[in-house]
């Protein structure tokens, strides 16, 4: 099965993916960890992504297609996959379908996760990240056992850069602006898949869930 998980920044992509991954054994594709491991290891791609990334804006989509693009070709070709926070513009769908098309590859659904505004806050504010496996925690729902240190892998637990308040709104307005009309863009498409992202994250896979086996 290949999906795309597509949502407001804190809507749940990432933690569903997680989810997904386990249950189903999907590959896991997202653009923002890609680009963070890139700014990690000190790459030029890491380079050229990061001054976007901090402002909350987009990262420019020639540099996006051509990194997804070269994950896509690098898939095992009977595993599926799932893309998140990919593609983000009307014209990165557009792109994502011309090389899906080459690969002879397909989209199986478009998982759009509803959230409103004062939950996706919350939640990016309160989110904390291991700086050494990445393992996402949340201040309130989902704390560590020990203040700042992982329960994995024991590495510092921090906040992303990119979730203090003033680029979170900023995150907020790209989403609204760029986005949010692949909504309609899927939906002609009769791809799109509307869940509920409010409630415990194991009650929303489950819909996620049930939403597919209807689908
Ligand atoms: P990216 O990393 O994709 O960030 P995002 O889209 O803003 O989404 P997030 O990762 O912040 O949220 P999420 O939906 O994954 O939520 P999560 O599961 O972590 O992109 C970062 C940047 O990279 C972009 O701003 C852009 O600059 C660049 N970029 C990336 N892709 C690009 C592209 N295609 N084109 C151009 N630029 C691109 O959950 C959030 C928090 O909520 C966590 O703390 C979690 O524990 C908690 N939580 C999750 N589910 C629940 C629940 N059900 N109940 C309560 N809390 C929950
Ligand atoms: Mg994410
Ligand atoms: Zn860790």
């Amino acid at each position: 099965m290949n999906l795309l998980l597509f949502g407001p920044p804190g809507a749940g992509k990432g933690t569903q993916s997680q989810i997904l991954v386990d249950k189903l054994g999907l590959v896991h594709l997202s653009t923002g960890d890609l680009f963070r491991a890139a700014i990690k290891g000190g790459t030029e791609l890491g380079l050229k992504a990061q001054s976007y990334m901090d402002k909350g804006e987009l990262v420019p989509d020639s540099v996006v297609v051509g990194m997804v693009k070269e994950k896509l070709e690098e898939l095992e070709r009977d595993t599926g996959f799932i893309l998140d926070g990919f593609p983000r513009t009307v014209a990165q769908a557009q792109a994502l379908e011309q090389m899906l098309g080459s690969l002879s590859l397909k989209l199986d659904a478009c998982v759009f996760l509803e959230v409103p505004r004062e939950d996706l806050v919350r939640r990016l504010s309160g989110r904390r990240v291991c700086k050494n496996c990445g393992a996402v925690y949340h201040v309130d729902s989902k704390p560590t056992s020990k203040e700042g240190v992982c329960d994995i892998c024991e590495g510092q637990v921090v906040q992303r850069p990119d979730d203090e308040e003033a680029v979170i709104v900023t995150r907020l307005q790209t989403y609204e602006e760029n986005t949010q009309p692949l909504k309609e863009y899927y939906d002609s498409q009769e791809l799109l898949v509307g869940v509920d992202g409010v409630g415990s994250t194991e009650e929303v896979f489950s819909r996620i869930q049930s939403q597919l086996e209807m689908a």
